[in-house]
């Protein structure tokens, strides 16, 4: 079956908007892990507004104790991730191709550019035990390229079928990914998918076949948000309702 690995990235963010640690990064990991969720995953960069690289380590030590967890840790391979990534020992490493300012990723590696320096790093992650996966859109000829840096897995960037599903492209996006996946599959690479999937598109991408992981975050936290907004406004009214107020004095 798909593993779901819940992305905490968007929980960071919240964090960090305040000094302190509320809402706590381990606490929502632990709730994560007691409703199933088969691993977590989180995306530092450089400037770690979300995700901190202390983070990493602080996941790395809870995963541990829930035996069958995995941890994925995703970004660009600068020396500094690399060096986060060795020390935490990730079940699984995303390479991801996205620059420093990024508002988030959106394209995967160009593996005939950069294929020497990334069958470097996969070795050294491979070595480590830490099995890899590289981002990747749905082009036939990346993934044939991805095979010969010996990745373990490829991770499908799934934002532009997100995004048409329901259109009238949509049909020829998802063909697009299913013969990507299968492609993959082929060679004998491992098939993970994310960016954008959500409750609404999430069923129609996994009939394609063998899809081993999806990471979530950005919809799974609105839908969230949604699901108790509602609730929470209403608690507050009521809690509000049920204080008896002093009389404020008129002169
Ligand atoms: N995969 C990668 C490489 C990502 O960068 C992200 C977003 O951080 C995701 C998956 C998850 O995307 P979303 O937050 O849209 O679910």
């Amino acid at each position: 079956m798909t593993k779901l690995s819940v992305n905490l990235n968007k929980i960071a963010l919240l964090r960090n908007s305040r000094d302190s640690n509320y809402p706590s990064l381990l606490d929502f990991a632990g709730l994560c892990v007691r409703a199933g969720a088969d691993g977590l995953t989180l995306h530092p960069r450089p400037d770690q507004r979300h995700a901190k690289y202390v983070d990493v380590h602080d996941l790395a030590v809870l995963v541990a104790g829930h035996a069958g967890v995995e941890l994925n840790i995703e970004g660009n391979p600068s020396e500094k991730f690399l060096q986060v990534v060795l020390e935490n020992l990730p079940t699984q490493c995303t390479l991801v191709p996205d620059d420093p300012e990024q508002l988030t990723s959106d394209h995967g590696w160009d593996v005939v550019q950069h294929g020497d320096r990334l069958r470097e790093i996969i070795g050294q992650l491979q070595r480590a035990g830490i099995r890899t996966s590289l981002f990747l859109d749905p082009d036939p000829e990346q993934i044939r390229r991805a095979r010969e840096t010996g990745t373990d897995r490829i991770e499908l960037y799934t934002a532009s079928y997100a995004h048409s599903y329901g259109h009238d492209d949509g049909e020829t996006v998802f063909e697009q990914f299913r013969e990507a996946a299968l492609l993959a599959q082929e060679l004998g690479m491992g098939v993970n998918a994310g960016h954008d999937l959500n409750q609404d598109n999430l069923g129609r991408f996994l009939t394609i076949p063998g899809i081993l992981e999806v990471s979530i975050g950005h919809a799974l936290t609105v839908e969230s948000l949604l699901s108790g907004f509602e609730k929470t406004v209403k608690n507050y009214l009521a809690i509000i309702q049920a204080t008896i107020q002093p009389v404020q004095q008129t002169s």
